[in-house]
């Protein structure tokens, strides 16, 4: 490091200073922090999954739900087909979640997964008009310090990709409900097909799912080919397979992979240290992140 760049001491941040952060290698983290500094707004774009990053793990000791559960425990889905939905979670989340299988080996099941309860919700005809109502008697919710967060990415016109393997109509009314879906947010997730009564006939596109976010990252090579300036990267994911949402970017100097580690802690903290610069563990808030993009801006 040159006398010219700023210095960052990661043990004078408190937000660092949580025993919910842990880190592999400081240095290596304040250099990355300090080339994201030097190249500021201008250079800075943002890739983040959504349900367990942006969106709760828990709240008060209770689970909260992901986009996808939001639609399975609306009053509109049966009982029968709930239960189904809950056990095709039980069944596949347990596989999601496995210290001991490789992505190459839940790849399948999560394909599975995906495609069975998929068909379950359409059984359902979920009518696109109650979307709005679905997620505003739902238990979701953002993460402590969003408003920070897209607020201050909003007024530096700062690019935030959320990359999700969620269901993007129910993502999008969270994040509209909550007022910051803004100019500068765009999202690639599953979208909702409706047939010509409004009426859900199943997603649009191909399926992203928890572990192909590698090869979606690169059919959004046109978006990120928008961005070729935006070399400096904050990566924020919960899972291994969000290491590759940043895949499709063409230019990158420097990347900040801050992960959320929430499940099976003991036996997963040691891989997600190796893979991830930052690991927070059942960390419910942004605040870290918001310290971070607070010595950028
Ligand atoms: P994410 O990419 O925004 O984190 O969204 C994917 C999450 O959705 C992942 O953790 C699995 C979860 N999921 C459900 O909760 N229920 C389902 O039926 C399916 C298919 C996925
Ligand atoms: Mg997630």
């Amino acid at each position: 490091m040159t006398n010219q760049e700023p210095a960052v001491h990661v043990q004078m941040m408190p937000e660092f200073q949580k025993d919910s952060v842990r880190i592999k290698n400081p240095q290596r983290v304040e250099e990355i922090i300090c080339g994201l500094i030097k190249g500021g707004a201008a250079k800075l774009q943002i890739i983040t999954d959504f349900d367990m990053t942006l969106s709760r793990f828990s709240y008060q000791g209770r689970r909260c739900p992901t986009c996808h559960n939001v639609i399975d425990n609306c009053r509109l889905v049966t009982d029968e087909c709930q239960k189904k939905l809950l056990q095709l979670k039980e069944k596949y989340y347990s596989i999601e979640v496995d210290p001991d299988l490789t992505v190459e080996q839940k790849y399948p099941f999560m394909v599975e997964w995906y495609t069975k309860s998929h068909g379950l919700l359409v059984e359902q005809g979920i009518p696109r008009d109650k979307l709005r109502e679905i997620v505003a008697e739902s238990d979701v919710m953002l993460k402590e310090g969003y408003q920070n967060f897209f607020d201050k990415l909003k007024q530096h016109k700062i690019p935030v990709f959320i990359f999700s393997a969620g269901i993007g109509d129910v993502l999008e009314e969270v994040i509209r409900q909550a007022g910051v879906y803004h100019p500068n947010v765009k999202v690639v997730s599953n979208f909702m097909d409706f047939d010509e009564n409004g009426v859900l006939k199943g997603f649009k596109g191909e399926l992203i799912h928890v572990f192909n976010k590698h090869d979606g990252a690169l059919k959004n090579t046109e978006y990120f080919n928008q961005l070729k300036d935006n070399s400096n990267i904050i990566l924020l994911g919960d899972s291994q397979g969000d290491l590759r949402m940043a895949d499709g970017v063409a230019n990158v100097e420097n990347i900040l992979k801050i992960g959320y580690l929430n499940d099976r802690v003991d036996e997963l903290l040691e891989k997600y240290m190796d893979s991830y610069d930052i690991v927070l563990v059942k960390e419910e808030s942004l605040e870290l992140a918001n310290s971070i993009l607070q010595k950028i801006l």
